[in-house]
């Protein structure tokens, strides 16, 4: 089996893959904030298990966050790490309010699905210059999105 390797992201590329991936970081934060605009504003009949659900995805998001950013550390490459300047580069919008509890389910799937491909969209280009440690920890965030939106899309199905 291939030894899966790490290298340092250089060349004429690493301006580009340093704005996508803090771009994904940007996002990660909306998305924390996000899910806690909807864990306190939840109303209606299914307050208790998506106030509980929605608690469960920040917790996970809070450690995506820290991996995924010390992972760019390790290929030396700079996270952004003020609120400033997430919301300058996110590219998902944050929690407007006044959203029912079918349509906080329904923002939110649709922000993993955009979240999941565009960190599977980064990570190839990431085995591409073998930056295995970084690549590995996207996949384990992306897939965790995955997973969830189709619990949330389940979930409105079944209504
Ligand atoms: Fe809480």
């Amino acid at each position: 089996m291939a030894k899966r390797q790490t290298a340092n992201i250089k060349g004429t590329s690493a301006k580009n893959m340093e704005k996508e991936l803090n771009e994904q970081l940007a996002n990660l934060h909306v998305l924390y904030i996000k899910l806690h605009n909807y864990h306190w504003y939840i109303k209606g009949q299914h307050f208790f298990s998506l106030h509980e659900k929605f608690e469960e995805m920040y917790d996970k998001v809070k450690g995506h966050i820290d991996e995924y950013a010390e992972q760019m550390l390790v290929v030396q490459v700079k996270p952004l790490a003020t609120m400033k300047d997430y919301l300058q580069v996110a590219t998902i919008d944050e929690a407007t309010g006044n959203k029912s509890e079918e349509e906080m389910v329904k923002d939110l799937s649709e922000d993993l699905q955009r979240m999941s491909a565009d960190l599977y969209e980064v990570m190839e280009q990431l085995e591409d210059k073998q930056a295995m440690s970084l690549a590995d920890a996207i996949q384990e965030i992306a897939r965790d999105f995955q997973k969830d939106d189709w619990m949330l899309r389940a979930y409105l199905d079944k209504e």
